[in-house]
């Protein structure tokens, strides 16, 4: 039987062929790797010494990576035993790669996107300029990425210096290293710098995990069942029909923390929100409250695992969630208007596997962030004890579709000063004043929530995330890795 990318797998029940599929593809892909501490090893090939890469790869494809097969046996383990797994190594080539290696055209998966590379996706994107990017990601031509990521920091470095030497020695260059460290709130959510508890929502592509949704938190409002396709594509490089791959998309985002926090407070001073109600404007803003409570669901958070069985059905006049704030903008959840049924929105939707990152340590956990009363109060008491940059979030996603995924997220929703589709007579949403890029917009925040008769007072909220480098890979199948 074919493999049928048209609906989720059962792994506990796999048929042959998807057992086949599951050794040879690699981890992170179906289901998020779980581990909380990782690092990015971006490489270079030297092409007069293709052969002994090519051998180098195969080495890390048998004796390092981890299959999606083994990703899961492991994660069964740790739900049983709380015993997590070994470090978790994953293998990426770009278009530029592909070619060091010498592999033939046919063979390279053939994404536009792809093919091209992030550097000349850019300036499609509202990028900041590449000149001004980390010069991990300028330097020089990225062929190859390594994920590692553990619990355990020692056995990390460990699995670090194994992957280094391997790479070295094949006569590769390290062009950087960049380390992942997941932050969590006092519950154990996973957050990102702005404080809110973020990768919550994501299609998911196995049975067992949309089972255990249904179960615990409910999938009659949104159902985030996805089908195999969202991600999976057949590896090009080798055409035993069990062989799949994914593109992946890396991008370094950097976070004003201290600018994002003070636009929040001058949102609450314009709004008149006083004590506890002041988060309120920061919901505004990501859709969520920062414990995780859709706006669109409660005017306060409530203190609950994060519920993700909402839509925006209740809520057309944008008047609980603004249609700019972050999670409507990315997942309109049906409600993007221009007449399409909800299931093709669903087609841009992406596994994301993002981290958060610290270049240099934060003085302040997000969570331990003081109240403020005011903007002044903000200003004279809070703003210095925040960062203007140097952490933010490791944007990663496998994709089906470049274009019609993460581009099309990034270029059509959150940078659309006219997306979501608004009834007539009502002002444009405005950018994501999380992710959007392009000239500056002025959104429109409910003046009381869910009271769309009060009107909305008009404020302008962005640029507070920049793109600080990244590119496109292919998680090539490890029985492609192997054959090289
Ligand atoms: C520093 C950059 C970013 C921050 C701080 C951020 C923050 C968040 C937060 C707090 C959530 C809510 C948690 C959840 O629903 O899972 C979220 C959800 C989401 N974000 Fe981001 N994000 C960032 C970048 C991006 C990018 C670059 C994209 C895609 C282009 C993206 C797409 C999404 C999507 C699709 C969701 C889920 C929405 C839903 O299903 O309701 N995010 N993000």
């Amino acid at each position: 039987m074919p493999i049928d990318l048209t609906k989720p797998m059962a792994w506990t029940n796999a048929s042959h062929e998807e057992q086949r599929l599951l050794r040879a593809l690699q981890g992170n892909i179906l289901k998020g790797h779980g581990r909380s501490e990782t690092l990015n090893i971006f490489f270079t090939i030297n092409e007069a010494q293709k052969h002994a890469m090519r051998a180098a790869l195969r080495e890390l494809a048998n004796y390092h990576a981890t299959s999606a097969y083994q990703q899961l046996l492991e994660t069964q383990v740790f739900q049983a035993t709380g015993k997590s797994g070994e470090p978790f190594v994953s293998i990426f080539v770009s278009a530029a790669g592909y070619s060091a290696l010498d592999v033939p055209d046919g063979q390279i998966p053939d994404d536009p996107s792809f093919r091209l590379g992030q550097k000349a996706a850019a300036p499609g994107l509202n990028d900041e300029p590449v000149a001004t990017w980390d010069p991990t990601f300028t330097s020089s031509r990225i062929d190859g990425m390594i994920l590692i990521a553990s619990e355990n920091h020692t056995e990390l470095r460990r699995k670090r210096d194994a992957v280094v030497n391997l790479l070295v020695k094949a006569g590769g260059t390290i062009l950087g290293e960049q380390a992942g460290k997941q932050l969590f709130n006092a519950v154990s959510e996973g957050i990102e710098h702005f404080g809110y508890v973020d990768g919550r929502s994501q299609p998911l592509l196995l049975v067992e995990d949309i089972e255990r949704e249904s179960q615990d938190a409910g999938i009659a409002n949104w159902d985030p069942s996805s089908n195999l396709g969202v991600a999976l594509v057949a590896d090009p490089g080798i055409s035993d029909g069990v062989s799949f791959g994914s593109y992946f998309i890396f991008r370094k985002l950097e976070q004003d923390v201290r600018g994002f926090k003070r636009k929040e407070q001058e949102l609450a001073d314009e709004l008149a929100l006083t004590g506890k109600s002041r988060e309120l404007a920061g919901a505004y803003a990501v859709g969520r409250f920062e414990d995780g409570t859709p706006v669109t669901m409660s005017s306060e958070p409530r203190g609950l695992t994060p519920p993700n069985d909402f839509n925006y059905n209740a809520d057309s006049a944008g008047a609980r969630c603004p249609f700019h704030a972050h999670i409507r903008k990315t997942n309109p959840r049906g409600s993007g208007g221009f007449g399409v049924p909800p299931q093709t929105e669903f087609k841009h939707l992406m596994a994301r596997r993002g981290i958060t990152y610290e270049d240099v340590p934060r003085v302040v956990h997000p969570t331990d962030i003081p109240p403020a009363e005011s903007l002044a109060d903000f200003d004279a008491n809070v703003a210095t004890l925040l960062p203007t940059g140097k952490v933010g979030l490791l944007f990663m996603a496998y994709n089906h579709d470049i274009g019609n995924q993460f581009e099309f997220t990034q270029k059509a929703w959150a940078n659309n000063p006219g997306f979501p589709q608004v009834p007539a007579g009502t002002t444009p949403p405005g950018l994501d004043p999380v992710i959007g890029q392009g000239p500056a917009s002025t959104q429109h925040w409910p003046k009381a929530w869910d009271k769309a008769t009060q009107g909305t007072c008009p404020l302008s909220f962005q640029g507070f995330v920049k793109m600080r480098g990244g590119e496109y890979f292919f998680a090539p199948s490890l029985n492609f890795l192997k054959s090289l």
